[in-house]
């Protein structure tokens, strides 16, 4: 028996910054963020939403496609570099607004971008020991991604939550995690020491630690599969990257073709790296270049992005994902897609949202930008007036220190 996932909730807020009005503001061509990172939006969370609500909005979403009795969950797990306690677990927040019941795990893990994977492989494993009839858990990765005002990384800004449901009767994927190969190592890339409201970053050592653990975990990777280096890409249909930018992914593409096929031409290299870039990657890229980077569920939402592209093109496929968080930790696994996947896709709700969008002028992004995150008060029939078909729940403040959602 393999676990898996059976669904896949998405959350993106409803406003957007265009790179096309920040590189105006920022003084810089258009086409250093369109086509130097491949971005054209950026998503913007206003200050009545914070890591907590869009986990809940994500997750509200699978609870309520799939019929699911709350009390049925029983493991929680939030993985967020966007944490709002030091000891509170984002995912005590989540379990009240969702009512979910007192016999399940509830936790908070984190490791950079890289922490939902751990959180969705720990899941996995723990449902594969289960022997409860119809063992069901939730994997949460939610974050705001938000760097220094001007600084390199502002354009690669971005927010938003995903949610995946993890049982032992997949009909989504189903993931064997004996296989997943592993990299991890200490390095200084990108971090944010406490009491820090935005990371500090070394940008391009990041995307050198970033290939060095491509490398590492696509070598774990072959090994446990028992493939040669050039076998790789035979044996996926598909792999998604994590995409902290879109051309993020062009790097990483590139350079594991270079790895794979070390002794061939540079010219023969460039064809596999075209040919297989349109084929197996470019179906992933529609929501890193709409939203930005999400942090934890960067890698997930290339998925979602993929499986809306590809449809029931994708049943039966083995999609490869690279999981990369700062730090550095990654992994590359294998899932094996189910087939008759069709209702669970065209349920996932990214297109919509991103058609539903209202997009702010530079100033209001500005605004938003320094109030977030600040000390807010909205009252409760204020905050109706916010909530819609995804947004479910809002944050309204504080009161004697506690957060307060309706
Ligand atoms: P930058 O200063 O914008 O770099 O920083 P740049 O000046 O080299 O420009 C970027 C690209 O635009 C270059 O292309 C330029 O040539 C091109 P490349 O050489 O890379 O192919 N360019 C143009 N193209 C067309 N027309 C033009 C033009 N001008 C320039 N006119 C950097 C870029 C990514 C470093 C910065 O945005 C940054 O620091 N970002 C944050 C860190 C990051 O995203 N790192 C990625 C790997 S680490 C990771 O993924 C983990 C992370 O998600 C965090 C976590 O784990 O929690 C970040």
């Amino acid at each position: 028996m393999l676990a898996g996932v059976s669904d896949i909730g998405i959350y993106i807020p409803k406003y957007y910054l265009s790179h096309e009005d920040l590189a105006k503001a920022r003084g810089v061509p258009k086409e250093k963020y369109h086509i130097g990172l491949g971005n054209h939006n950026m998503a913007i969370i206003p200050n009545w939403e914070d890591s907590v609500t869009m986990a809940a909005n994500a997750a509200q979403q699978i609870l309520e496609r799939n019929n699911i009795d709350p009390n049925e969950i029983r493991q929680l797990v939030v993985s967020t570099e966007s944490g709002v306690d030091h000891s509170k677990p984002v995912a005590s927040f989540v379990q009240g607004l969702l009512n979910i019941g007192t016999r399940c795990r509830v936790y908070e893990i984190k490791h950079a971008c890289y922490g939902g994977t751990a959180g969705l492989v720990d899941s996995i494993e723990w449902i594969s020991r289960h022997t409860n009839s119809e063992p069901k858990g939730i994997v949460i990765m939610t974050d705001i991604a938000k760097y220094g005002f001007g600084t390199a990384g502002e354009p690669t800004q971005g927010a938003g939550a995903l949610a995946l449901l993890v049982d032992d009767n997949p009909r989504l994927f189903s993931l064997d995690t004996m296989l997943n190969g592993i990299f991890s190592k200490n390095v200084y890339d990108f971090w944010r020491p406490t009491g820090h409201r935005v990371p500090i970053v070394d940008g391009k050592y990041s995307i050198d630690c970033y290939l060095m653990a491509l490398e590492g975990a696509i070598s774990h990777f072959r090994e446990n599969l028992g493939l040669r280096e050039g076998e790789l890409l035979e044996n996926l249909d598909y792999i998604v990257y994590h995409m902290p930018f879109t051309k993020m992914a062009h790097k990483a593409h590139r350079h594991l073709v270079e790895i794979e096929y070390r002794d061939s031409s540079p010219e023969s290299r460039e064809k596999i790296f075209e040919e297989s870039f349109a084929r197996m990657v470019a179906p992933s890229l529609t929501g890193v270049q709409e939203v930005g980077n999400i942090y934890t569920g960067s890698v997930y939402m290339g998925l979602v992005s993929l499986l809306e592209a590809e449809g029931e093109r994708a049943e039966g496929k083995r999609i490869g994902l690279f999981s990369y968080g700062s730090g550095c930790g990654a992994e590359f696994f294998l899932c094996q897609m189910m087939q008759g996947i069709g209702r669970v896709v065209d349920s996932m709700g990214l297109r919509e949202q991103l058609e539903n969008r209202k997009k702010l002028t530079f100033e209001q992004y500005v605004q938003f930008y320094s109030k977030s995150g600040e000390e807010v008060l909205y009252y409760p029939e204020e905050a109706k007036g916010f909530k819609n078909k995804f947004t479910r729940f809002v944050f309204t403040g504080f009161q004697e220190h506690r957060r307060q959602y309706a």
